[in-house]
């Protein structure tokens, strides 16, 4: 391959420049080999903390560590070439002290390769924002439902549906972007308060189930594909790849029983292309 075909990947400044302009395609990952089709598609792809729900089963992020997101970041910088990935933070790993945060930060950074980090919180974590930023750390926020914070807010319900709650969450999002953030994930927030935050921040703002009114969006890909069971109202399913897999499984499953399954005659030489 020479100089000139080589995959320049996508940076975090690239996606800032993207404010007010084409459309962010973001979407997550987790894996090498989903995050290498994602790649030919998407600007942004996430290694959302998502995955402890997704991948593990448990019940929230809350129980994800930063070595669970160092290991998925790193697959997903293998099985990627031109988007930018950016890796969660997992709750319990920033909050402490921004201290704390560049010295996590920095690991998944060397560990992953990865472009970016995505940290949650408004106001409350401009300051840490600001000194990552400062030390070479891009970072991506998050406001409006916050899902690290399960165990305060009580559950995953829409945030600033009334009027009323529209400041706190505006105040979060003009934080952030003054902080330094490159982009911000605006999470199940009204339409009119979408477009007043994408129109009063200098920066691309990411929704997820926030409504068109955003600079780009973000979904979970399992979310869209149908693999997930309780999904969010607003996600539409692009695909349905549950009753596939599972019909798979089952013929599977017949020809092992029926012993029909085809023997090393049929397996060698290998089948498909190296990818
Ligand atoms: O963890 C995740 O996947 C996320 C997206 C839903 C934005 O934070």
């Amino acid at each position: 391959m020479s100089a000139q075909d080589e995959i320049k990947r996508l940076t975090a400044p690239d996606i800032f420049a993207r404010k007010g302009g084409e459309p962010i395609v973001c979407l997550t990952s987790y894996h090498a080999h989903t995050a290498r089709l994602v790649d030919k598609h998407c600007d942004v792809i996430l290694v959302g903390d998502s995955l402890g729900m997704v991948m593990h089963g448990f019940e929230t992020t809350v129980p994800v560590t930063l070595d669970m997101m160092i290991l998925q970041g790193h697959a997903v910088m293998r099985g990627s070439k031109r988007a930018l990935v950016v890796v969660d933070m997992p709750f319990g790993s920033y909050e402490a002290s921004k201290e704390q945060a560049f010295m996590n930060a920095a690991r998944v950074l060397k560990e992953t390769g990865c472009g970016a980090i995505k940290v949650e919180g408004g106001t409350r974590m401009a300051e840490t924002i600001a000194f990552l930023v400062e030390r070479g750390v891009p970072v991506m926020a998050h406001v409006g439902l916050t899902p690290q914070s399960i165990n305060t807010i009580g559950s995953f319900r829409a945030q600033g549906r009334e009027e009323a709650g529209w400041a706190r969450i505006e105040a979060d999002a003009l934080a952030v972007a003054k902080a330094g953030a490159f982009s911000v994930v605006i999470e199940a927030v009204a339409e009119p308060l979408a477009r007043k935050l994408t129109a009063a921040v200098a920066i691309p703002t990411i929704g997820i189930g926030a409504s068109v009114a955003c600079d780009g969006q973000i979904l979970v890909m399992e979310d869209m594909l149908g693999l997930t069971p309780l999904v969010p109202k607003f996600v539409k399913r692009y695909g349905d790849l549950g009753p596939g897999i599972e019909k798979a499984v089952a013929d599977y499953a017949a020809e092992v029983r029926a012993r029909t399954f085809p023997g090393p005659e049929h397996v060698y030489p290998m089948k498909g292309k190296k990818v």
